[in-house]
């Protein structure tokens, strides 16, 4: 388990130089405020709607600048297909979708279908990486799975303005957090948490 002393946080939440050039594995998701990434149906009309500012304070780009690989749920992938199906891959990284479902094989995209064990699967990834870090799209179980092993080191949500009631959960798990950033943008509470331990 990745473990972290508390000490000064600098303004970009990280505590030093060293852990800024770590590569981390990180969950990285919107919410709802009740916690959940998507309403049961899979909907994210809820979140679709609303405003943030790119640029603006913990800025998804700025993210996505520091991401060797990605790896994501069939669900997931399976509500991009539906929704942005269209369109073309937005990620250039190699990106994983853990899945035991018969996907067709993509050629105009480096996506790979893998049912591997996390641990192999992370090795892989961060292989793959080149010193960047691994983005865990969700959802919340794949990101729990993850942590079961050790193996998340980062959290950061955009809390959209709503609560859903029920849903698929942002992460069902019990973990020992510590908070590290705190931003504004647009109508999101954005927080970024180092995972300290389990909550046992
Ligand atoms: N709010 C946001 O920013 C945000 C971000 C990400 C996702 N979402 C949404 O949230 C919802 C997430 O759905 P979800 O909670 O069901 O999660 P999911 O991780 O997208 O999909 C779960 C499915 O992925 C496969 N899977 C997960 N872990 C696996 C593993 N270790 N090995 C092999 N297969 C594995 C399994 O499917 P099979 O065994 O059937 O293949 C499992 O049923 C989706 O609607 C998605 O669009 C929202």
């Amino acid at each position: 388990m990745t473990t972290r002393s508390a000490g000064a946080i600098r303004s970009n939440g990280y505590e030093s130089e060293t852990e800024l050039t770590t590569p981390r594995t990180v969950f990285n998701t919107a919410t709802s405020l009740d916690g959940y990434i998507a309403t049961a149906d899979h909907s994210l009309d809820w979140l679709l709607s609303r405003e943030s500012d790119e640029a603006g304070p913990m800025g998804f780009p700025e993210f996505l600048a520091r991401v060797g690989a990605i790896v994501m749920g069939a669900n997931t992938y399976q509500w991009i297909l539906d929704n942005q199906g269209a369109q073309p891959w937005p990620y250039e990284v190699p990106c994983w979708v853990c899945t035991h479902r018969d996907f067709p094989a993509r050629t105009d995209a480096d996506i790979r279908f893998t049912c591997a064990e996390i641990p192999e699967l992370h090795r892989t990834m961060t292989d793959m990486a080149n010193g960047r870090d691994l983005w865990i799209v969700g959802g919340g179980e794949l990101a729990g799975t993850f942590a079961d092993y050790g193996l998340l080191d980062e959290i950061i949500v955009s809390v959209a303005p709503v609560t859903l009631g029920a849903g698929a959960p942002l992460l069902p798990r019990e973990l020992e957090l510590r908070v590290t950033e705190v931003a504004v943008n647009g109508e999101f509470a954005c927080l970024r948490y180092g995972v300290v331990g389990d909550h046992s």
